[in-house]
């Protein structure tokens, strides 16, 4: 079982969900039309691609933005949670000694004290997170079913690697659990809203074009509209 989900279940998962996130960024950016989105694209590419790459470094710098600076409880939530859920797949010491035997490479390896940090913060926000959306009441009437889903599919591998790193319970069964949750993680992103790992820089870098162009980017510069 555990070759079978460590050769080609890993594979599978990392090639669906590579080739999903291909799909939903080119019908994403297929479905762009500056008529609709009002944005000018190509006309002034060189404030455009300034004012997008502007956009999404200040989103993804901790209170670069003026909305995560108005909410810095969830913004420490946020961060918390992302530097671990991009991190630790990644850069775990278990997880490279997998990818080197499996797939032939690896990434560096971090050290296990700030995995465990990191492991810990994961589910700690996401804990937080879910509570965030049961208790405030603008959050909860936009919150479905599909973003409680999402917030239990992204920290259950979490909590099952802990589980394993640990040693409570049987180890066997929660490496296997762990695996499996990992893999339908993976899965899920391109048919979920975890594709936003992709579609979060495509959306920020079309709105990015539109204020560095449109909305006062480019403002005393001839712009015809
Ligand atoms: C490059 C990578 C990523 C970027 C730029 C990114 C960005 C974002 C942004 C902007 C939000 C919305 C925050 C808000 O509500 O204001 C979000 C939410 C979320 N992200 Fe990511 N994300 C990334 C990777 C991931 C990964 C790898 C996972 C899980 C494994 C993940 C899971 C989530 C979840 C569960 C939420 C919803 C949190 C909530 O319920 O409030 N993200 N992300």
């Amino acid at each position: 079982m555990y070759d079978l989900l460590t050769g080609p279940g890993l594979w599978l998962s990392i090639g669906i969900c590579l080739a999903g996130l291909f799909v939903r960024g080119v019908l994403y950016i297929k479905g762009l039309s500056w008529q609709l989105d009002r944005v000018a694209y190509t006309a002034h590419p060189k404030a455009g691609i300034k004012g997008a790459l502007r956009s999404i470094f200040f989103w993804i710098l901790p209170f670069g933005t003026r909305g995560w600076r108005t909410q810095p409880f969830m913004t420490v939530l946020f961060f918390v949670f992302h530097i671990g859920a991009i991190g630790i797949p990644l850069f775990l010491a278990a997880h490279n000694m997998m990818f080197q035997e499996k797939l032939g490479f690896s990434f560096v390896s971090m050290n296990q004290t700030v995995a465990d940090v990191m492991s810990w913060g994961v589910i700690i926000s996401a804990v937080f997170l879910t509570i965030r959306r049961l208790v405030l009441p603008e959050v909860r009437i936009l919150s479905t079913p599909h973003d409680y889903l999402i917030l239990f599919l992204s920290s259950a591998p979490f909590i099952t690697g802990l589980i394993c790193r640990y040693e409570i319970g049987g180890y066997s069964f929660f490496l296997i659990a762990h695996i499996i949750l990992g893999e339908i993680l993976l899965i899920s992103i391109p048919f979920t809203k975890l594709s936003h790992i992709l579609l979060f820089f495509l959306s920020r870098a079309q709105l990015g074009m539109d204020f560095g162009i449109k909305r006062g980017g480019m403002k005393g510069k001839g712009l015809a509209w």
